[in-house]
């Protein structure tokens, strides 16, 4: 069935901003100037998605540990349920995707969306400066564009993703999340001139009574965004085990990974 889409959304989660500027890139390819739902501050999450019959919903959330950060996952349950088309997309940080990719297919099944693509693109990682280094770079964002025009075509047409070919790309179970449970972090005072930046951009506000020097670990999901946005690189990891585990990773990834994309088979064969 082709959809007669009216309405557009963009649903995402990006504390680093990855996410952040693929959607963006999609969307523009796709053609549309969607209503856009940043479930990344608190504030944000609290305030209610509405999705309109046979509306075209981009729904995009980066990878944590192999799979959907946890949050975000309780974010999409409670989307409103009902058939209508979506393009699935994370992020990840040149590592890998894991189960994430089909998590989210499956998520979306639950909601009785009709899922007409999905991807898997790479953003710097938000642990490191050296995985995914300046990524998504201009060919990443043209690769979202052009995915976003095979998103267009595939609203014209009756073809959508099965669950086999994202499947392919999974061991089975969904793997275990495998979330670093070494994290620390210390502030350079010297180099902190108090902007707050990390403080609002805390996706989980973790920061008590708004210090940028308290953090209540119990609290911290460990996204990085403290570290990544902070203009004076004011605040570094200080676990040396953890360190050495990202330098490792950084070593066993350093080849750049390519995009991948689901598009309905069809299509014509530019976009497949
Ligand atoms: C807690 C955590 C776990 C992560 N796990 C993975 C992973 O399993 N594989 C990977 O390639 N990148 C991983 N990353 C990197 C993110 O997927 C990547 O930085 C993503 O682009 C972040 O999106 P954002 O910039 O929109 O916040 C992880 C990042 C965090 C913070
Ligand atoms: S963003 Fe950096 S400089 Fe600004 S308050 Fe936080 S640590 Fe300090
Ligand atoms: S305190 Fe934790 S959750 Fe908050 S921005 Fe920093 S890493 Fe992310």
């Amino acid at each position: 069935m082709a959809y007669q889409v009216i309405r557009n959304a963009m649903v995402y989660f990006s504390p680093t901003g990855s996410v952040r500027a693929i959607a963006k890139s999609i969307a523009q390819g796709v053609a549309i100037n969607p209503r856009e739902f940043d479930l990344t501050l608190p504030n944000d999450r609290e305030k209610k998605v509405t999705l309109e019959e046979a509306e075209f919903v981009l729904l995009a959330f980066p990878v944590y540990g192999g799979r959907l950060p946890i949050l975000v996952r309780d974010a999409i349950v409670s989307l409103p349920k009902g058939n209508r088309p979506v393009a699935a997309v994370v992020t990840y940080g040149n590592v890998g995707y894991g189960d994430a990719l089909l998590e989210l297919y499956d998520l979306c099944i639950d909601l009785e969306f009709d899922v007409v693509a999905a991807a898997a693109f790479v953003g710097e990682h938000a642990y490191s400066h050296v995985l995914g280094r300046n990524r998504p770079n201009d060919a990443d964002r043209e690769m979202a564009r052009v995915f976003g025009v095979g998103i267009r075509q595939a609203l014209f047409t009756d073809g959508n993703i099965s669950r086999e070919r994202l499947a392919k790309h999974s061991k089975g179970a969904y793997m275990p999340h495998q979330l670093p449970s070494n994290l620390s972090f210390q502030l350079k005072p010297r180099s902190c001139d108090m902007c707050r930046i990390c403080v609002v951009n805390c996706p989980v506000a973790a920061f008590i009574d708004g210090d940028p020097h308290k953090i209540d670990f119990s609290k911290c999901i460990g996204c990085g965004a403290c570290i990544k946005l902070c203009p004076n690189k004011a605040r570094r990891f200080t676990d040396d085990e953890f360190l050495d585990d990202i330098a490792l990773m950084a070593a066993n990834n350093a080849d750049p990974k390519e995009p991948s994309i689901y598009l309905p088979p069809n299509l014509p064969e530019y976009f497949t």
